[in-house]
């Protein structure tokens, strides 16, 4: 056998434990598949003597990351630190200038500097591998990157925040707050340490970047990403999404169009006879449409320390053995830099809630300021007015909920602000575009 790979290790938090605990359990399986032994040769973190479990055995202690990603004491640098900036970045950048490969679950780091740090990779000649950053335990990168490398792939889509879909699920089945929801997910260690990246979709939109450059052999532009939270989701939009046939999800969705690639996160009503509307709960689930396998559709655990730590170790042993892939699947320079598709130009089904004045020529109004611009009107449904006054309304506003055929997100915002300055309409219209199979 030749000689062992020797790992450093910067991050010993849920992960970076559950990491050394699987090389240590599968440690004679890999040394088998991959002909090397796997040791943890360094390790580092913020605080030296937190009880983490884990056995750090010989391991050398490192406080500096950045020191760790340098030491001639290890041949393969593992990131899981987080953030975009700081000691995450600066521990990646110099551990890929020394030549050593680097293996990290940080989506937003690869987000925002994704394509300067496979540039840096692909000068040094190693590996930059990051399966862990997207969808915990599913090899969705490994999957789109060598597993379709025959195909043209024309759409991308999933749920790939286990937190927000997690929160869904529960307020869904048992009529629990949103807050409820969030406490549970963040006592189960599903959330990020600032659940606004988790609830307000841009944890969804890191990874949609990432899948987006992989799907489309275009650069990352994590910027081009329109992005809405399910903050303003409420018990009244699952239940209507219920009496409709849907659920609702927080999805990422990449799509190629003849004028550009449109990358959104937004809250999405999913037909429930669909395969993304029976994941619930922290799991994950990534649809791919392609031309050669049609649809396909990987489903499983997208959070938490053990499976996130299988990406981890599926990374470490590609290293152990040889492998080097380029991060993106092409060399950086022929990256395509795409043009970004305006979300004004999305087209489809929009599921539309209107808090509305309940008064004779409300429902006339708003169905005109639809039919103006085409908009073709698919369901109405008016809920439960309160009791009636002698003029035939009820004061307090109802809500009423519309479902439109395909239409464009412009045609939609403009009907709605005309009618919101017809005077009917009493809050914020509730908009949540309708996705497909
Ligand atoms: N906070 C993330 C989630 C963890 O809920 O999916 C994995 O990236």
């Amino acid at each position: 056998m030749s000689t062992s790979l020797r790992v450093g290790i910067a991050g010993l938090g849920t992960v970076g434990a559950s990491v050394i605990r699987l090389l240590d359990r599968q440690a004679a399986a890999l040394a088998a598949r991959t002909g090397r032994s796997i040791k943890v040769a360094a390790v580092s973190a913020r605080d030296r003597s937190r009880e983490r479990g884990v056995d750090l055995g010989s391991a050398v202690w490192f406080d500096d990351p950045v020191a760790l990603a340098a030491s001639d004491e290890i041949d393969l640098f593992v990131e899981l630190v987080g953030g975009d900036e700081g000691p995450a970045r600066a521990a990646v950048e110099t551990a890929l200038a020394s030549g050593k490969p680097v293996v990290t679950a940080n989506k937003a780091l690869l987000a925002k500097h994704g394509m300067a740090l496979a540039r840096l990779a692909e000068s040094q000649r190693v590996a930059l591998a990051f399966e862990a950053s997207v969808a915990g335990g599913i090899p969705i990168v490994k999957t789109l990157r060598e597993g379709l490398a025959g195909n043209e792939i024309s759409r991308v889509y999933g749920i790939l925040n286990g937190t927000c879909n997690y929160i869904l699920s529960r307020m869904e089945r048992e009529s629990l707050s949103f807050e409820a929801c969030l406490a549970e997910a963040q006592r189960l260690g599903y959330a990020e340490a600032d659940p606004t990246f988790d609830i307000g979709g841009f944890d969804t939109a890191h990874k949609l970047s990432i899948l987006t450059s992989l799907a489309f052999g275009t650069a990352v532009d994590a910027e081009a990403i329109h992005i809405e939270g399910i903050n303003t989701i409420t018990l009244d939009d699952l239940r209507s999404a219920d009496e409709l046939g849907y659920r609702i999800k927080l999805l990422g969705v990449a799509q190629r169009t003849a004028d550009g690639i449109e990358q959104r996160v937004h809250p999405t009503m999913v037909p429930k006879s669909s395969a993304i509307a029976q994941v619930m709960g922290v799991t994950n689930a990534v649809t791919i449409d392609a031309d050669a396998v049609k649809e396909l559709t990987l489903v499983g655990p997208g959070a938490g320390g053990e499976a996130t730590a299988s990406a981890v170790v599926a990374d470490i042993a590609d290293v152990a053995r040889g492998i080097r892939s380029a991060p993106f699947g092409l060399p950086t320079a022929a990256l395509e830099v795409a043009p970004r598709r305006a979300m004004q130009r999305h087209e489809g089904g929009y599921y539309i809630r209107l808090s509305v004045h309940d008064r004779p020529g409300a429902a006339a109004n708003i169905a005109m300021r639809m039919a103006e611009r085409q908009i073709s009107l698919e369901s109405i449904m008016q809920k439960s007015p309160g009791r009636a006054r002698s003029d035939g309304s009820s004061g307090a506003p109802v809500q009423v909920v519309l479902l439109t055929y395909a239409t464009s997100e412009a045609k939609v915002r403009e009907a709605l602000e005309a009618a919101v300055g017809d005077g009917y309409i009493a809050e914020k219209p509730q908009v949540i575009r309708i996705e497909r199979e």
